[in-house]
């Protein structure tokens, strides 16, 4: 009975007290977690009162570049909270709010210290971690059995092996199998496919950590040139138009032996409207050539508030809410997102879903970082000149050897503008 009243004025106290009246507050979010993003708006709901409007992002992350540039540009108080691509917080880092004194400290240091660390900008915490990303290899692992087929530590390997159960597949009756379908189109994903086939053959990221620009070398060449090869013959000609969805579309349909993509596709391979459910196996990325690291791409996202918000109190609150161990937990058991947070990489609920997860703290420690530290501001037009020359070798109108040399060129002088 005590309780129960004492719980009623508690209610009392929070609706009447002038303590905490419900605001709401804005939100971005990316279109493939809309879902989650409205799971974690309903907790938060039910715990503080506050509501979030959620803005769904293009469906190619890079689109929102621009509409975050003019909201910012315009101190618009219309957004509140930002989803933000690890390689975009150099570029927003002046118009993010400082979360240093605002999220916990306890809070803080449940994360990753590395990509905690990544967010860390002229001495201010300019976002939070919300899940690991980075490029992993999923396979058919019911179709490397029937062949007697190992899965590949070499791209070489790879591609003896997806030509191989490719034609024999095709044989036996199934015209629209494809040995390896990734990502081809001109756009950011290019950049991580290409980078991570680069830097795997001894090849590098682009412009090194210390800004010395490293991408007019023979393994770059021989890289960029393997994967050339691939295309028409053990990759659909469409993957010069393929983003992440288009891909993993052909994947689950059950078109391809290989695929090339995010730990999410772990999530949504063992989905209804997947025909490749339990089929699947995952390994980290093959190398270039022995002695080389496998370099899946980094990519951990992040929420952050705008500086120009109203309501950085509340809305520090639901970047706190949302990159924190339940939500994180939640996007995990539910979506196979790989958390940020150290302890639940030890959370039998978790490893239940995502088995491989321990595995993949290997790939993150291995893994190819984007230029972004180096470039900062001048990142997105870094990668944009990257993307569009490996896009012309790819699609075969360019000389790979003269388009690295004349890209280097190129990036000299945009490095300079960061
Ligand atoms: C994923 C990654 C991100 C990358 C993007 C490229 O969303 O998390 O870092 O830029 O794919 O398409």
């Amino acid at each position: 009975m005590l309780k129960k009243s004492l719980a009623v004025i508690a209610l009392l106290a929070g609706v009447s007290g002038g303590v905490a009246k419900a605001e709401t507050i804005s939100a971005f979010c990316a279109p493939t977690e809309f879902e989650l993003c409205t799971n974690v708006a309903k907790a938060w709901h039910e715990k503080t009162g506050n509501e979030v409007k959620i803005n769904k992002m293009p469906a190619q992350l890079d689109d929102a570049i621009p509409i975050y540039q003019q909201l910012l540009a315009s101190k618009s108080a219309d957004v509140d909270v930002l989803f933000l691509d690890v390689i975009w917080l150099g570029m927003f880092k002046n118009n993010l709010l400082d979360l240093t004194t605002m999220i916990p400290k306890e809070d803080q240091d449940k994360h990753f210290a590395s990509t905690l660390g990544a967010a860390k900008l002229d001495g201010k915490l300019v976002a939070m971690p919300a899940y690991m990303d980075v490029g992993l290899m999923f396979y058919r692992k019911d179709l490397l059995e029937k062949y007697g087929k190992q899965p590949p530590k070499t791209w070489e390997e790879l591609a003896a092996t997806a030509k191989e159960i490719q034609d024999k597949e095709r044989d036996a009756g199934n015209k629209g199998m494809w040995g390896y379908v990734w990502q081809a189109k001109s756009y950011e994903g290019l950049t991580c496919d290409a980078i991570e086939l680069i830097a795997s053959n001894g090849g590098g990221t682009i412009i090194s950590n210390d800004g010395k620009v490293t991408i007019n070398n023979p393994q770059a060449v021989q890289a960029l040139d393997r994967a050339k090869g691939w295309i028409g013959t053990i990759t659909p000609e469409g993957v010069l138009g393929y983003d992440e969805e288009a891909s993993r579309a052909i994947f689950e349909a059950g078109n391809a032996v290989f695929h090339r993509n995010w730990p999410y596709v772990w999530g949504t391979s063992h989905a209804a409207g997947s025909a490749i459910v339990d089929k699947v196996g995952v390994m980290p990325l093959p190398v270039g050539k022995a002695g080389e690291k496998s370099s899946g791409c980094l990519g951990p996202m992040y929420y952050g508030v705008s500086k120009f918000s109203t309501k950085q109190k509340v809305a520090a609150d639901f970047v706190d809410f949302i990159t924190g161990t339940d939500m994180q937990k939640m996007r995990a058991v539910q979506s196979a997102f790989n958390p940020s947070i150290q302890s639940l990489y030890n959370d039998p609920e978790v490893l239940a879903k995502i088995p491989f997860l321990k595995d993949n703290q290997q790939a993150f420690a291995d893994s190819a970082v984007r230029p972004s530290g180096y470039t900062g501001t001048s990142y997105n037009r870094v990668s944009q000149a990257f993307y569009r020359a490996v896009h012309d070798i790819l699609s075969g109108s360019a000389n790979t050897e003269s388009t690295l040399k004349s890209l280097a060129s190129r990036l000299e002088k945009l490095k300079e503008s960061r």
